[in-house]
């Protein structure tokens, strides 16, 4: 059986100086770098742990299609269970749990329901086009996760925000959410047993966590006062839908509504931002997409339909998320050996499913690191793509919120692109880094400049 190839080993800390070859240590531009050196398969030793990174599509669907079971997230949610908020939520359960909730929550996220939601993106995008017409030179990053953060709170709860009102203006809520995150994002560097150190930030932490827990309170109850017959809110579902037998309780619904709201919000923020990037660079694409739409009348008039006869529109956005998948890798724990196309996968080895790779691999050509949606009309790309394409993940635990994000995104970037002509500010160096979603490091400034539309 081949073995699974393994960079040389530093004595002692083992393959630990491979990962910080990355730009500023970006573990994904260390995995990058180490997959031109031994491939689409290899395995480090991390502190006396497998690592295995994979970025070969076949052998990803095996395991993530046919050996769920034996792929589960496992250990790698530790650090997010630690936090005491979501462990519950559907991003974090697996099993039976997992399962009771994705068929409480996957009714809200087909077609019909997205298709509702319409009428929510574009109030939160009338709120956007006044806010870039106060603010007409800004770092787009902040600005499309404010729309975002809009948007998720709005659909899932009814909530609405205040983040667009005013550059100043940061939502108590939206405050709350990046603690959380940053904390999150500290255990995964750490430990999760850092949170039992006395620290400020720890006890702050705690205090931030039980505030987060009474805002979420307040706008259940809000809900149930003023809006409790609106289906097309999440927090709907998760009152009056069913749990296996049962109801879910306030805390359940709660670790819910902060794991959606988590998973969709600075996902959709970050790929808008790249949209906005990328075509700044193509005003020739814009033209275009702008007179695609244009047939369709007023832009109060768009729905799902229209959007999907939008082929330019759909090619935009497919190439936006191969070029700038905003979680390019999928991480698993083998949970007993197993044997793959000739490799062995042994138990409680991490498994890094590296589908940024995917998205440039030899299959898309010499010009894959480029921002060209053309490809996707050219006849072997149609045929082939889907199998070097997983920006949305792959199998049962694929993404729930495909559709709700496409169209989200649609609206958004079409919206603006009717209201404002962009432009990139000049001498910016943009380097895409790894947060908990892939974004630019320094963020991006743009000018935006309101256009007359007759
Ligand atoms: C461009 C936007 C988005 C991208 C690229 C994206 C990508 C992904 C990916 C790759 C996964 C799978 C993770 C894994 O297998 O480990 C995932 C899962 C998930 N996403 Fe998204 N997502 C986006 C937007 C959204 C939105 C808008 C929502 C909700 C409204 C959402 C909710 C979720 C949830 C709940 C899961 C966990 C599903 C499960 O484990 O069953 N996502 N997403």
């Amino acid at each position: 059986m081949p073995l699974i190839p393994e960079p040389k080993t530093y004595p002692i800390i083992g393959h630990i100086p491979y990962l910080s070859k990355g730009f500023g240590g970006c573990l994904i531009d260390s995995f990058d770098k180490l997959h031109a050196q031994f491939g689409s398969i290899f395995s480090l030793n991390i502190v006396g742990r497998k690592w295995i990174v994979c970025s070969d599509p076949l052998i990803m669907k095996k395991a993530l299609i046919e050996n769920l079971a034996i792929f589960p997230k496992g250990s790698t949610l530790e650090a997010a269970h630690s936090l005491e908020i979501g462990k519950s939520g559907l991003t974090e359960t697996e099993g039976p749990d997992w399962i009771n909730q994705h068929k409480l929550l996957k009714p809200f996220f087909m077609q019909k329901s997205v298709h509702s939601t319409f009428i929510q993106i574009q109030q939160v995008m009338d709120k956007s086009i006044i806010y870039l017409n106060i603010n007409k030179e800004l770092e787009i990053l902040d600005f499309c996760n404010r729309v975002s953060f809009c948007f998720m709170t709005k659909m899932s709860s009814s909530y609405e925000s205040n983040c667009l009102n005013n550059i100043k203006n940061i939502d108590p809520l939206f405050k709350l959410q990046s603690h959380v995150v940053s904390q999150f994002l500290n255990r995964v560097k750490y430990s999760k047993y850092s949170k039992y150190i006395p620290t400020i930030s720890n006890i702050l932490f705690e205090k931030r966590l039980s505030e987060y827990r009474k805002f979420f309170k307040k706008i259940i109850h809000n809900f149930e006062q003023n809006n409790s017959h609106s289906e097309d809110v999440i927090l709907y579902h998760l009152i009056n839908g069913k749990y296996g037998e049962r109801k879910l309780t306030e805390n359940e619904i709660i670790d819910q509504l902060y794991t959606v709201i988590g998973a969709g919000y600075e996902s959709t923020g970050a790929t808008l931002h790249w949209l906005l990037y990328e075509l700044s660079k193509r005003q020739d694409l814009i033209k275009e997409l702008r007179n695609e739409i244009a047939i369709y009348g007023h832009y109060s008039n768009w729905n799902s339909e229209i959007i999907s006869k939008c082929e330019l529109l759909q090619i935009t956005l497919l190439e936006i998320f191969r070029l700038h998948p905003v979680f390019p890798v999928l991480v698993r724990e083998v949970a007993s050996d197993i044997e793959i196309n000739n490799f062995m996968f042994t138990e409680k080895a991490f498994v890094f499913f590296n589908t940024g790779q995917m998205h440039t691999d030899s299959f898309w050509g010499e010009d894959a690191k480029l921002f060209r949606p053309e490809r996707f009309l050219e006849k072997n790309n149609i045929e082939g793509y889907k199998e070097h394409f997983f920006p949305f993940g792959i199998g049962p635990r694929k993404c729930i919120g495909e559709k709700m994000a496409k169209s989200e995104l649609a609206v958004m970037i079409m919206r603006i692109l009717i209201e404002y002509d962009l432009e990139l500010i000049p001498g910016q160096k943009i380097i895409p880094f790894q947060s908990l979603t892939r974004v630019s490091k320094n963020g991006i400034k743009m000018k935006f400049t309101k256009r007359s539309i007759s």
